[in-house]
């Protein structure tokens, strides 16, 4: 027996077996890969030493654990395929983007327990952070288990299925925002004269160590705001022009954006 079968072994699943063998959780002969790209599966062998299966009945009956890791236009054809393999002993997680415990919960024939968990890009680098939620059948061991897998790409944060598609408008797309945040930062430092690889190195250390000052400060933003925002001075002025600009406004819309297009997947 398998402890775990990875159903999609593209970038997300690699980025989860990536952290799996890394944090010692699993030893590669215990995860097994199915894909219907070949090439896909070569790959991935060969990087991670990992069991693979172009069947994947085959891969899904073999594990304690299946995760579901292809895209969302492709998740009702593989429960399709897996509806007689799955049964209660087993648990399923999905890390598809906008579909439901209950939909997928739909889709099989047994009370299997479903988990869905909304991992971000930084799961890579093991630095992600994942919200995860619980179907009906959920028991103790099936929680436990997939807060240890999410846990070794960086931090979970359990919450209701309800507010799966907010979260995913903050921490799911998020990484995008923070990426554009520091490209357009660069660009304005170049049109100040610098050099594009230094304008870039101080915009990105200078979110690193924002982000760093909010989590280990507990501080409010708007407090830590305060603290280098000294009257008449640079800052005051910047955020001036960017609340002229509307940068207060322009981030509703993007994560209401985002969050109607999470509701129509
Ligand atoms: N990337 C992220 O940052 C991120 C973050 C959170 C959640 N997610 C979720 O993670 C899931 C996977 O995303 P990804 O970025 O890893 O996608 P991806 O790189 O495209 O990986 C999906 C893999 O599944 C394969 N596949 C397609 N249909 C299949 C089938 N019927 N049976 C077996 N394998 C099949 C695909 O092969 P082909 O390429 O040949 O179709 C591909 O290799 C998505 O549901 C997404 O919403 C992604």
């Amino acid at each position: 027996m398998k402890r775990i079968a990875f159903i999609g072994g593209g970038k997300m699943a690699e980025a989860i077996i990536k952290g799996l063998l890394g944090a010692g959780w699993a030893q590669a002969e215990e995860i097994v890969v199915s894909d219907i790209d070949r090439s896909r599966l070569e790959k991935i062998s060969a990087d991670y030493k990992v069991n693979t299966s172009i069947s994947n009945r085959e891969a899904a009956a073999q594990a304690e654990l299946v995760l579901l890791a292809v895209k969302p236009q492709n998740l009702e054809e593989v429960l399709g395929e897996l509806a007689e393999t799955l049964r209660p002993g087993q648990a399923v997680i999905s890390i598809a983007m906008g579909k439901s415990t209950m939909f997928i919960e739909s889709l099989i024939a047994g009370e299997v327990p479903v988990i869905r968990v909304m991992p971000n890009n930084p799961a890579m680098i093991g630095r992600a952070i994942s919200v995860i939620s619980y179907g009906r059948f959920v028991d103790e061991k099936a929680r436990a288990s997939a807060l240890g897998i999410f846990g070794c790409l960086g931090d979970v944060l359990e919450i209701e299925e309800r507010h799966q598609d907010a979260a995913m408008a903050i921490s799911g797309c998020g990484p995008a925002y923070f990426y554009l945040i520091a490209e357009a930062i660069a660009d304005a430092g170049v049109k100040l004269g610098l050099h594009r690889d230094l304008a870039l190195k101080l915009a990105v250390g200078t979110m690193l160590g924002a982000s760093s000052m909010m989590r280990e400060s507990g501080m409010e933003p708007a407090r830590l705001r305060d603290m280098v925002t000294s009257p008449a001075g640079s800052t005051i002025m910047a955020l001036e022009a960017l609340e002229e600009a509307g940068i207060r406004a322009a981030f509703f819309k993007a994560l209401e954006a985002a969050y109607r297009r999470a509701k129509e997947v």
